[in-house]
């Protein structure tokens, strides 16, 4: 079974969102990632809630939100009528995360927690069962285009192991600084799902990257 490749859309060139969103519509991805920020959890503030909703109006891919915010669940119903199919919420940014994921579910969409690079994947043992998706950081949130932390290999391995020795089905996204030659050493570490910002927006051809991407990586 190949990836799933899930562009991230804060590479795009936002002057050509239009024609960027339709590239991917048109594409071999899978789903379509959405970074939002708040200034607060991560220095940096990507699209805000009416570009969100004017974009979310031509997507055609599954919705994968990542929420890179502090209270992430005041947002839960903003998601939802967004149509978003999973809801991503950070580990270190939510106190009461078993009831934050419990929101999430009940509201209709796939529960992602989200672990920054520091937080050991060890850390989502009382929570895994809860997580359709742990979406593995390999740099530091809030930015496109940064260099991937070489430690999150062994990360995903570790994640693997505690998924197949309990019999779970959630699903491990990686996200960050991932390429061809990563993402092949990341899907076989066992990653299912790779997100790829600057790797296929800043390309030549976008949408042959995300082919090759499609085929190449198993
Ligand atoms: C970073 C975001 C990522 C980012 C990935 O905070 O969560 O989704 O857009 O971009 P690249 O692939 O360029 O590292
Ligand atoms: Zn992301």
């Amino acid at each position: 079974m190949s990836v799933t490749i899930s562009p991230s859309l804060l590479s795009a060139d936002f002057l050509h969102l239009e024609e960027e969103i339709k590239m991917v519509n048109e594409s071999a991805a899978d789903w379509l990632h959405l970074d939002v920020m708040d200034g607060v959890f991560v220095p940096n503030i990507s699209l805000g809630f009416p570009m969100l909703q004017q974009a979310a109006k031509i997507i055609t891919k599954p919705l994968d939100v990542h929420l890179m915010m502090v209270e992430p669940q005041k947002f839960i119903p903003f998601f939802q009528a967004l149509g978003a199919r999973s809801l991503g919420v950070h580990y270190e940014a939510c106190t009461n995360l078993h009831r934050v994921v419990a929101a999430i579910r009940e509201a209709g969409m796939k529960t992602c927690v989200a672990l920054n690079p520091h937080t050991p994947v060890e850390a989502l043992t009382d929570i895994l069962e809860d997580t359709d998706i742990a979406l593995i950081m390999s740099v530091n949130p809030g930015f496109g285009g940064q260099q991937f932390i070489p430690r999150t290999t062994d990360k995903i391995r570790r994640l693997k192991e505690m998924i197949v020795a309990r019999g779970l089905k959630t699903l491990i996204e990686v996200d960050g600084g991932v390429d061809m030659e990563r993402g092949k050493r990341l899907a076989e570490a066992g990653a299912d799902i790779l997100v790829a910002g600057n790797f296929i927006f800043n390309a030549e051809n976008p949408a042959d990257v995300i082919r090759r991407m499609k085929e190449e990586i198993k």
